[in-house]
């Protein structure tokens, strides 16, 4: 545990030391959860955001792309039920005065519960070697079953409560399940109060109720109210998707853990309308899509696991999360849900306008059913540099910090280092440049010493660095060192960019 934290530390302070993220207004000390995206982080987010949107938009027929603005109209939020119901149950501490979300203290009762059941799995397998029969051994060990039916009895519950909005239950199982607070140790808990998350303001200089209006606490509204727009206009049929990339903002009780939960973020949401009675087809076919669009990244396939959800929102009726491994456990990184009909039919209801699709070859009309895939950039943001970041002991002793960033997503492609900074080393290194610049983001380095310059074009994980020498004037030849196996060779300009395009080309991911 201690070993993550220290890991979640270094790379917050990497981030901040080579320019990735920055803490929001830090000359006035900061403000809470809130975060800037310096340099390098701009790039990284911009290639996450590329990644994404070609692979939803551009290699999908049937999806579209939409920017709706983060002001709407507020009926839209009594209309979704974020003004009824968009609450997260909060509890305090009263010796530490710390406040959390109860339904996450539960939760991580229970992931430690599972990390018994991992251990004892991690001690079975050692045990019986090549004859262990994980399923087996998951399904009859006496320790694991009593653990799984612990943590049945819990989720059981902890839904129960939460779907009735059940406060004191709430309160009660945090009781029963003896939690206390990580930062005082003690038990001594205020009761549960549900607390709305939407952020409101006023529209022009007028105060009062009709004038208040919201940040969007998600980008799918502004998708939905445009469901006809864009169907019509676009001449699309069922089934389709309308994808968007932007902010929401959200009053986090408890936002803590880096970019991982903050109060401004950024979403890339995909509503995908189908057929009633499909959407369980298109349930699973969003599922195996998302995932593979993840694990395409080659971050490592374990870090990666899916989770039911024990309660549904009051839109779906089915809804999963990737849970990807970050430096503070297995958490959130993407939601996919089953929406139903009920975002349409309810703006149908409150705006009085039928949303409805005319189906030509079931001849009938009908609103249709939705799946909605939603990941987090941020998080994502996170789980790329998280997975990337570390510091490899080398052959010879010495330590280097490397970013192993998947090479489609890297800031800069490549850097072009001169040697010397004379003998017209310089000029040639700009000239190679000014001959990739057009497809791949490049970095001039002249400063420090050879090896330096290789150790700082690591910690930003640039796939390669190209070195300009004497030997490049006489035959026009560079070296060129790979970030991951550090094999330098030698090759001819005119190969660079072949070689360059194989390893960072986008589409490699997108196959
Ligand atoms: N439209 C559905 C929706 O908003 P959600 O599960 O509440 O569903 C979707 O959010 C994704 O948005 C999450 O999986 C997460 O990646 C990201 N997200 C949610 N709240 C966040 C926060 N406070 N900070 C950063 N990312 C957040």
């Amino acid at each position: 545990m201690e070993q993550r934290e220290d890991k979640l530390k270094e790379v917050i302070s990497h981030a901040k030391e080579y320019g990735f993220v920055f803490p929001s207004s830090e000359i006035y000390d900061g403000l809470a959860a809130t975060y800037d995206y310096g340099q390098l982080g701009v790039e990284l987010k911009n290639n996450i955001k590329a990644y994404w949107w070609k692979a939803m938009v551009q290699m999908h027929e049937n999806i579209v792309g939409l920017d709706a603005a983060i002001f709407m109209h507020p009926t839209t939020w009594k209309a979704s039920g974020h003004v009824d119901a968009f609450n997260d149950p909060l509890i305090d501490n009263k010796d530490s005065k710390k406040r959390y979300r109860a339904d996450v203290l539960i939760e991580e009762h229970i992931e430690k519960i599972r990390q018994k059941i991992d251990k004892e799995v991690e001690k079975g397998s050692k045990k019986f070697g090549d004859d262990f029969d994980e399923v087996q051994f998951r399904a009859n060990n006496p320790n694991v079953v009593r653990n799984k039916e612990k943590i049945a009895a819990i989720e059981g519950r902890m839904k129960d409560a939460l779907e009735h909005n059940d406060l004191e239950g709430v309160y009660q199982l945090i009781v029963d399940l003896e939690i206390s607070c990580p930062i005082s140790g003690s038990k001594n808990w205020t009761e549960v109060r549900q607390f709305n998350l939407m952020f409101s303001t006023e529209l022009g200089s007028v105060a009062g109720d009709a004038s208040t209006i919201y940040l969007r606490p998600e980008t799918a509204q502004g998708i939905f109210v445009n469901f006809l727009n864009v169907q019509k206009s676009g001449r699309m049929k069922v089934p389709f998707g309308i994808a968007q990339i932007g902010k929401a903002f959200r009053n986090e009780i408890v936002a803590r853990q880096f970019i991982f939960r903050m109060r401004e973020f950024e979403q890339m949401e995909m509503q995908f309308f189908v057929r009633p009675g499909e959407e369980m087809k298109w349930y699973e076919y969003w599922k195996s899509t998302r995932e593979k669009w993840h694990k395409a990244l080659n971050l490592g396939e374990k870090l990666y696991r899916f989770h039911d959800h024990i309660k549904l929102a009051h839109y779906a009726n089915a809804a999963c999360d990737i849970e990807f491994n970050f430096p503070m456990g297995f958490k959130e990184l993407e939601g996919i849900h089953s929406r139903t009909d009920f975002d349409l039919k309810q703006h149908e209801h409150y705006s009085g306008k039928k949303l409805q699709y005319f189906d030509p070859e079931l001849n009938q009309n009908y609103v249709p059913f939705v799946i909605e895939t939603s990941v987090g950039l941020d998080r994502m943001f996170l789980a790329v540099l998280s997975a990337a970041y570390s510091n490899e002991l080398l052959e010879d002793g010495t330590e280097r910090t490397v970013l192993s960033i998947p090479p489609a997503l890297a800031p800069y492609k490549v850097a072009v280092l001169p040697l010397t900074k004379k003998d017209g080393l310089p000029e040639k290194a700009r000239a190679i440049i000014d001959a990739l610049k057009f497809d791949f983001n490049c970095q001039y380095d002249e400063k420090d010493s050879i090896g330096k310059r290789y150790r700082r074009q690591d910690a930003i994980g640039t796939p390669f660095s190209v070195t300009v020498d004497h030997q490049t004037l006489e035959d026009n030849s560079v070296t060129i060192r790979d970030r991951d196996t550090m094999e330098q060779v030698r090759i001819p300009v005119s190969e660079l960019h072949q070689v360059i395009d194989s390893k960072v080309n986008m589409k490699h991911l997108l196959n």
